[in-house]
C-alpha cells in the first residue's frame, strides 16, 4: 500500500460530492470588510454552485447564492431559527465526514511512519478504533435530524492536514489543530442538545468528546517527544498547528469574540494539554475575520446579485 497519499486521492463511493477546498483557506484570511467578503464569493460562485449541484444543498444554493454556506457556518445554531433544522443537518454532515477524514488521517499516521515508536502506533491504533465509533455514531446522529451521507457536498480541507510528512506536524495539525476543534464544535453541539432537550444527541456528543480529549492528549505528548531537543523543531510543529487552526476559524466564526458561531471549549482544550498561552494566542489567531454584522451585510448583496443574475438569464426583469 502507497504511503503519504495526497489528500485528493482520498477514495468515496459515489454517493458523496467533493468540494473544492481553495475556499475554505481564503475564507481563513477574509478581513472585516463587506466589500471583500462580496468580491471572494462572487469569485468562487462557479465552483460553490457546481458543488452543490445534485445533493440538498442546491435548494439552498437557488435560493440564496454562493452565500448559503456563510450564514450557515457563521450564524450560531439556535432552536428559534427558522433555518435551524438545514442548518442543524449541514453542521451534523460536516462533522461526520470529518470523523470519516479523522479515521483516515490516524489510519495514514499508523501506516505513513513505520520507524515511529510503537507507542505511538498504539496510540494511533486506538485513536482508528474511536474514530471508526464516532462515524457509526453520526451516521445514526444524521439520521436522528433527518439527514443522510452524501447529502451535502464534502469539503476534505480536514485529511489535507493529515498528508503531513513529518510525524511531528502530522499529530501538531491533526490531533491538536483539528481533534481541538472537534471539541470545540462537540462542546457547542452539547449545548444545542441541552437547549432541545435532546437526550440522544447530547449524551452520544458527550461521549463522542471524552474520546476526542484523549486524542488532543495523543497530540500534545507526541508533539513534544518527536521534538525532544530540537526547539526548532518544535517551533516549527507549533507553527503548523497555529497554521490549521486559522484555516479551521472560517474566519472568526469559532472564536472568543462574542458573536462566534462555535466559542472556543476552553475547560476542555486545558484538560487535553493546552497551555493558557496557547488559549489566549487561539482566541487572537480567530478573532480578526469577518463580524457576523459584516457576514449578515455580504450574505444580502450577494443573495442581490444572485437574484438578479438567475432572473436576468430567465429574461425577466431584475
Ligand atoms: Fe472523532
Ligand atoms: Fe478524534
Amino acid at each position: 500500500m502507497k504511503r503519504f497519499i495526497d489528500h485528493q486521492e482520498l477514495a468515496r463511493d459515489s454517493r458523496f460530492v467533493r468540494q473544492e477546498n481553495t475556499l475554505s483557506t481564503v475564507m481563513s484570511e477574509l478581513p472585516d470588510d463587506v466589500d471583500k467578503v462580496v468580491e471572494v464569493f462572487e469569485a468562487f460562485d462557479p465552483m460553490i454552485e457546481k458543488a452543490t449541484r445534485g445533493t440538498s444543498a442546491e435548494a439552498l444554493y437557488d435560493e440564496y447564492g454562493p452565500s448559503f454556506a456563510l450564514v450557515a457556518v457563521n450564524d450560531p445554531l439556535k432552536p428559534t431559527d427558522s433555518a435551524v433544522k438545514t442548518r442543524l443537518m449541514m453542521r451534523m454532515h460536516g462533522i461526520f465526514v470529518g470523523e470519516l477524514q479523522a479515521l483516515e488521517g490516524a489510519g495514514r499516521s499508523l501506516w505513513d511512519f513505520p520507524d515511529a515508536p510503537w507507542e505511538f502506533k498504539m496510540n494511533m491504533a486506538r485513536q482508528c478504533w474511536d474514530e471508526a465509533r464516532h462515524v457509526q455514531i453520526f451516521e445514526k446522529l444524521l439520521d436522528h435530524v433527518g439527514a443522510k451521507p452524501g447529502m451535502y457536498p464534502e469539503s476534505t480541507f480536514l485529511f489535507e492536514c493529515a498528508c503531513s510528512d513529518d510525524p511531528a506536524m502530522r499529530v501538531a495539525g491533526v490531533n491538536r489543530g483539528l481533534e481541538g476543534l472537534a471539541c470545540d464544535v462537540f462542546r457547542d453541539m452539547i449545548r444545542y442538545a441541552e437547549e432541545t432537550d435532546d437526550e440522544k444527541m447530547k449524551q452520544a456528543i458527550d461521549y463522542v468528546l471524552a474520546d476526542e480529549l484523549t486524542h488532543v492528549r495523543f497530540g500534545s505528548e507526541w508533539v513534544r517527544e518527536f521534538t525532544k531537543g530540537d526547539p526548532e523543531h518544535y517551533e516549527r510543529a507549533q507553527d503548523f498547528r497555529r497554521q490549521v487552526d486559522k484555516q479551521f476559524s472560517f474566519g472568526g466564526s469559532r472564536s472568543d469574540r462574542e458573536d462566534a458561531a462555535i466559542p472556543i471549549a476552553t475547560e476542555v482544550r486545558k484538560e487535553a494539554g493546552f497551555t493558557e498561552e496557547e488559549l489566549s494566542e487561539l482566541s487572537t489567531l480567530s478573532a480578526d475575520g469577518p463580524s457576523r454584522v459584516t457576514i449578515k451585510a455580504a450574505a444580502k448583496i450577494l443573495r442581490e446579485r444572485h437574484k438578479a443574475r438567475v432572473a436576468a438569464r430567465e429574461g425577466a426583469p431584475a
